[in-house]
């Protein structure tokens, strides 16, 4: 079988090769994993470090900029970037110097500090939402912001687009297969999947459906799908969306925890989308653990109605560590100095070198493939239509290759962790950091086809 011109044995064999040869190249990381077993269930310390990869983790050292060691002294550039959590690059001095500046005077009071004033501030500026508020993770965002959207409707329905990813919360892991809603796992609580709609990306005439029943509290999205591959929307259609979501009483809430990466302000702004609620996490890009949500001023002004004290039935948001001293001092710093218009303008080259990097190297080989992108991000899109919806993209997700390509990069010294979420260039890649990811897709392709 030749899917997209490639032979599936091939692939198989590279992957066999190379999973060979990278297993060699780290003996001292699989003797951790052996130690690591034994305190740790699949030998990990969380279990995405082991679900993730088909082959044994590498134990990391260090990282700087682009690139990270591990412990057997192997140097990887990274496409992925923790999936995007590390999106500024690895150590970041302005970061790391704002860590141990607020680290040795503090971290964590159950009380506000300033750098959270000026955080939300800088967020209500750019984002255009004028309320914000801080918690430990995307996932943790999206939970309060489904609260909040189902305390200020009333309703109960949450509708979503296939192919999202919207975090670990039980409102959210859910999947439609053939009309019915079911669990994307187990471990869901049983009334998970009364919650939830689930429709194709673009697709308006679902919307409606899915809003005619008048029960919808919210819809729920990424501004465009970037966990399977990269699809774009339609022309017009977040215009749409948001007609429609007010006509019918409904709440539309962006999921920006990827695409804050992509534009100042994120895609939202960029496209002019006016949610009423925003979802910003992956440490805003600097690796540091923390998550935030933006909510129009009648959203916060409910949240203030409903403020909890002590579990007496109000709504139920925050966390103990949530809007730390450390976290605040990160975020500020963050948006002050890293993530400013000229970064995101210089990450957009590096984007536009990737993506039109890639498309020749398609061309060169015959492939009529495309590699759109956004931002720092781009994407192998193995036909020559861009993709609408998941399903449409889920075809340039082909295990075999991805699996192969992805072994492949590894042990020729670029680590795309997340095919379906990459690769990237983060706000430290060079120029050369993406020739060399783009040397590698060459040579690698070449493998494939000799
Ligand atoms: C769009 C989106 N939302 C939410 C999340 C959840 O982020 P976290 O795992 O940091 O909670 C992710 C993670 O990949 C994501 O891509």
């Amino acid at each position: 079988m030749k899917p997209f011109g490639i032979d599936g044995q091939k692939l198989r064999m590279i992957h066999e090769r190379e999973m060979r040869h990278f297993t060699d190249m780290i003996p001292k990381s699989i003797d951790l994993g052996k130690r690591a077993g034994k305190s740790q269930p699949n030998a990990v310390p969380m279990a995405w470090m082991a679900g993730l990869y088909e082959h044994p983790p590498m134990y990391v050292t260090q990282g700087d900029g682009a690139y990270f060691d591990d412990v057997d002294g192997n140097r990887y550039l990274d496409m992925n970037q923790a999936d995007l959590a590390a999106a500024l690059g690895f150590a970041p001095p302005a970061i790391t110097d704002a860590l141990a500046a607020r680290a040795a005077k503090g971290s964590s009071f159950l009380l506000p500090t300033e750098d959270g004033i000026v955080a939300t501030e800088l967020l209500a500026e750019r984002s255009g939402l004028p309320f914000w508020q801080f918690t430990g993770s995307a996932s943790a965002s999206n939970a309060e912001i489904i609260r909040l959207a189902r305390v200020a409707t009333g309703r109960n329905i949450l509708v979503m687009f296939e192919g999202k990813y919207h975090g670990h919360l039980d409102d959210t892991l859910v999947a439609d297969e053939g009309g019915e809603i079911v669990a994307e796992g187990i471990g869901l609580a049983k009334g998970a999947l009364e919650g939830a709609r689930v429709i194709p990306f673009n697709d308006l005439d679902a919307l409606e459906a899915a809003l005619a029943p008048g029960d919808v509290a919210c819809v729920m999205a990424e501004p465009m799908l970037t966990n399977t591959n990269i699809v774009f929307p339609d022309d017009g259609f977040w215009a749409e969306v948001r007609r429609m979501t007010r006509e019918n009483g409904v709440l539309l809430l962006m999921d920006e925890a990827h695409t804050n990466a992509f534009a100042y302000g994120g895609l939202t702004r960029l496209w002019s989308i006016e949610p009423d609620l925003q979802t910003l996490g992956k440490g805003l890009g600097s690796g540091f653990p923390f998550g935030a949500y933006g909510m129009s001023e009648e959203l916060a002004a409910i949240s203030e109605r409903h403020l909890d004290r002590d579990r007496t039935g109000g709504l139920m948001i925050g966390g103990t560590t949530y809007a730390s001293a450390l976290g605040m001092a990160v975020a500020r710093v963050s948006l002050e100095t890293c993530l400013t218009e000229h970064a995101y303008a210089d990450n957009a080259e590096r984007g536009e070198q990737l993506g039109v990097g890639l498309e020749a190297i398609f061309r060169e080989r015959g492939f009529e493939w495309r590699a759109p992108r956004i931002g720092g991000r781009s994407g192998w899109i193995l036909s020559a239509d861009l993709p609408r919806t998941a399903s449409e993209a889920a075809f340039s997700l082909y295990p075999d290759f991805t699996t192969a390509k992805r072994l492949f990069m590894l042990t020729h010294g670029v680590w795309e962790a997340i095919s379906s979420a990459g690769p990237a260039a983060s706000f430290s890649h060079t120029a050369a950091d993406v020739e060399l990811y783009l040397d590698v897709s060459a040579a690698f392709l070449d493998e494939a086809m000799a």
